[in-house]
């Protein structure tokens, strides 16, 4: 493999909700680095830590969620420590973020082309030429007529397509997607995949896309990461966590994709989901192992290579996991 040019890495990123039950630690210790005009896949559950990861490195955490440790380097430079002003002009010029649920939070009683404006003009001084929002919406591929209609008048992808059009407007390096596309039908999903990865090539930019949908991301993202109780229990390519899962959740999440034409009924993953609060001793995911053994229930396993590119915590693949 040829050595590639890292863009971003995050190292023991830490974010908390100190909550009146408790502190769940959303985000509890994240190593990962993304490569310059990769797409990324960040799959797991509902809960998983998925959304405060992404909100973190624009820092936007909001109470009672914090960032306590850790650092989060964009071509050097740690987001985590930049002053206010720096991180207010990072975000959309360096970093945009399409939210979850973004297409819904669209103000409903302005047109769109104001909506892109007042986007841009927010990190950008300067004014807005009426052009540069017709070319921008070209470009995610809707009519430039669009900027005359209001939200109610867009199908739900023309939505989303519209806060993409607002994620790329200052051609941002790191495109933080999440789950864009899941209130959407799979044919619109497939399109609007389709339109972010033209997008991604022509600005040469990364994307991290959140998802839960190990299907579809396997078709949208070149590697992958899977996320478990706020913790990466195994990174690698699509082609390496397909042909040879390693950590057990990752495979249950590989079975449950439901395979076309076959008549299966979905396979849930067993287990109901971890505490946050409470979360279990040693490696999170053992209480739903099927594999489990003494160490897991002891002690934490870290994130460790097991082949080029692939790398994951569990204790079935540490050499040293033999004699407990
Ligand atoms: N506003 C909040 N208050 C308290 N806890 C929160 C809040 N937001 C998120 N959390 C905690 O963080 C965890 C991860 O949430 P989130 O990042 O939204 O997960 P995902 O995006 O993977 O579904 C939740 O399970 C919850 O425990
Ligand atoms: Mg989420």
């Amino acid at each position: 493999m040829t050595a590639r040019d890292t863009l971003l890495v995050l190292h023991d990123l830490r974010v908390h909700f100190e909550t009146e039950r408790g502190i769940a630690r959303a985000v509890d210790g994240v190593d990962l680095t993304l490569y310059r005009g990769e797409r990324f896949g960040l799959v797991g559950e509902s809960g998983s830590g998925k959304s405060t990861l992404l909100l973190s490195l624009l820092r936007m955490i909001r109470e009672p969620g914090r960032i306590v440790a850790g650092s989060a380097h964009l071509e050097g430079t740690d987001l985590l420590q930049l002053d206010e002003e720096t991180m207010r002009q990072t975000r959309l010029q360096r970093v945009a973020m399409i939210p979850q649920g973004a297409m819904n939070s669209l103000n409903p009683v302005m047109r769109v082309g104001e909506q892109i404006r007042l986007a841009i003009t927010e990190h950008d001084e300067g004014s807005v030429a009426d052009e540069r929002i017709d070319d921008l919406l070209r470009r995610v591929g809707l009519p430039a007529a669009t900027s005359g209609l209001y939200p109610h008048e867009l199908s739900g992808g023309m939505k989303q397509r519209v806060c993409i059009a607002m994620a790329i407007s200052l051609s941002p390096q790191l495109i933080l997607a999440d789950e864009p596309t899941s209130a959407l039908d799979v044919v619109v999903q497939r399109r609007i995949m389709q339109t972010l990865a033209g997008l991604q090539n022509e600005l040469g930019a990364t994307v991290l896309l959140v998802g839960h949908d190990m299907g579809l991301m396997a078709q949208s993202v070149e590697r992958l990461g899977i996320m478990y109780g706020g913790n990466i229990v195994e990174v690698g390519t699509v082609e390496e966590i397909f042909a040879a899962p390693k950590h057990p959740y990752t495979r249950q999440l590989i079975d449950s994709i439901p395979v076309f034409g076959e008549r299966r009924d979905f396979r849930p993953i067993p287990g109901g989901a971890m505490s946050l609060l409470e979360p279990p001793t040693g490696c999170y995911f053992h209480p739903r192992c099927p594999e489990v053994m003494d160490r897991c229930r002891a002690l934490a396993p870290d994130l460790r290579d097991t082949a080029e590119d692939h790398q994951v915590a569990c204790w079935l693949h540490h050499q040293d996991s033999i004699d407990v």
